[in-house]
């Protein structure tokens, strides 16, 4: 059974993942026809942003409202989650008022902390540690353009940070090769890593050899080098990272059908050039419009009680 909460993809399983997609799949032909199905008709969706957001704003809000809810927007001035009350007599009081919850905030443990003591769905919207609805909706934009997910060979160029987890956590459960290239130091979290490796479903490896890295990679995926509330770390990433940038010769490395994904926002000219961003392999437009309809299957598995 699906869990309450979509708090990571190491909660859920292989079989979940595929329902999602073929929610996901559905819904996205729906909207593209302009029928809106009112999954959540009459319900409240209370999204909470501790952390700037572009996409994660935009596609709850538009989501939820596409879905027949009310999508409530809320800064961390407002709630003060665990400042100005407890988290346990936030969750409980929230869950009187609305029928769902989403989180961007810094610590996982606050994340999991609310979803224990909620009575309603508490979806993560990114956390320090994860951010596992855009994964899936990566994984999803893959599909997509692919056709299926057999004998894929992923090459996330970058810091083993919070995307990466998710892309660990979605490597125990779904079969892929799945390389993180990044300099020594800047590794992922290793209790997922573990994890993940003693799934035994990918083959999961960590270099700092970029270029041997993402010879036939099927997908290329960057984000940024200096993540939400590392920004004083900043130009010591840019130092750490200066080798590990997606370019076009770096492209050429790659099988000829390559993706090039991004979860975004990018950098340009840092993590990946314009040249590839605006090019041939780059789907991060699509990758950025699918977390609308991943997060409509997420929400609608949940909440469409
Ligand atoms: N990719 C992503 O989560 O974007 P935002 O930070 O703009 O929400
Ligand atoms: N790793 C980035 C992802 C932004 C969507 C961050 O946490 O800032």
């Amino acid at each position: 059974m699906f869990p309450k909460d979509f708090l990571s993809i190491a909660d859920i399983t292989a079989d979940d993942i595929h329902n999602l997609f073929d929610l996901c799949a559905k819904l996205k032909a729906q909207t593209k026809r302009g029928q809106f199905v009112p999954y959540l008709k009459n319900k409240h969706v209370a999204l909470i942003f501790h952390k700037p957001s572009l996409r994660t704003r935009f596609s709850f809000e538009v989501g939820v409202s596409q879905l027949g809810g009310h999508p409530m927007y809320i800064t961390d001035k407002e709630i003060q989650l665990g400042v100005r009350e407890s988290i346990y007599d936030a969750a409980k009081v929230m869950s009187r008022f609305v029928e769902g919850i989403m989180i961007r905030t810094f610590s996982h443990d606050d994340v999991r902390q609310l979803a224990e003591h909620a009575d309603v769905p508490v979806i993560n919207g990114l956390d320090d540690l994860l951010h596992p609805c855009q994964v899936l909706g990566d994984l999803f934009t893959v599909l997509e353009h692919r056709g299926n997910l057999n004998d894929l060979k992923v090459v996330f160029v970058g810091d083993g940070n919070n995307v990466c987890n998710s892309w660990l956590n979605a490597a125990s459960k779904l079969p892929m090769h799945f390389v993180l290239a990044r300099p020594e130091g800047y590794d992922p979290n290793p209790e997922i890593l573990e994890n993940a490796q003693a799934a035994g479903i990918s083959t999961i490896e960590l270099t700092d050899d970029v270029e041997a890295a993402v010879q036939d990679a099927d997908v290329l995926y960057s984000d940024t080098w200096t993540s939400m509330g590392q920004e004083a770390e900043k130009a010591k990433r840019e130092a750490a990272f200066a080798k590990f940038q997606i370019n076009a010769e770096l492209i050429k490395r790659a099988k000829p059908t390559v993706l090039v994904e991004h979860c975004l926002p990018a950098y340009r000219g840092k993590e990946i050039t314009d040249e590839v961003m605006d090019g041939p392999h780059s789907i991060v437009f699509d990758e950025a419009e699918n977390r609308l309809h991943i997060q409509k299957a997420i929400m609608v598995t949940l909440m469409d009680k």
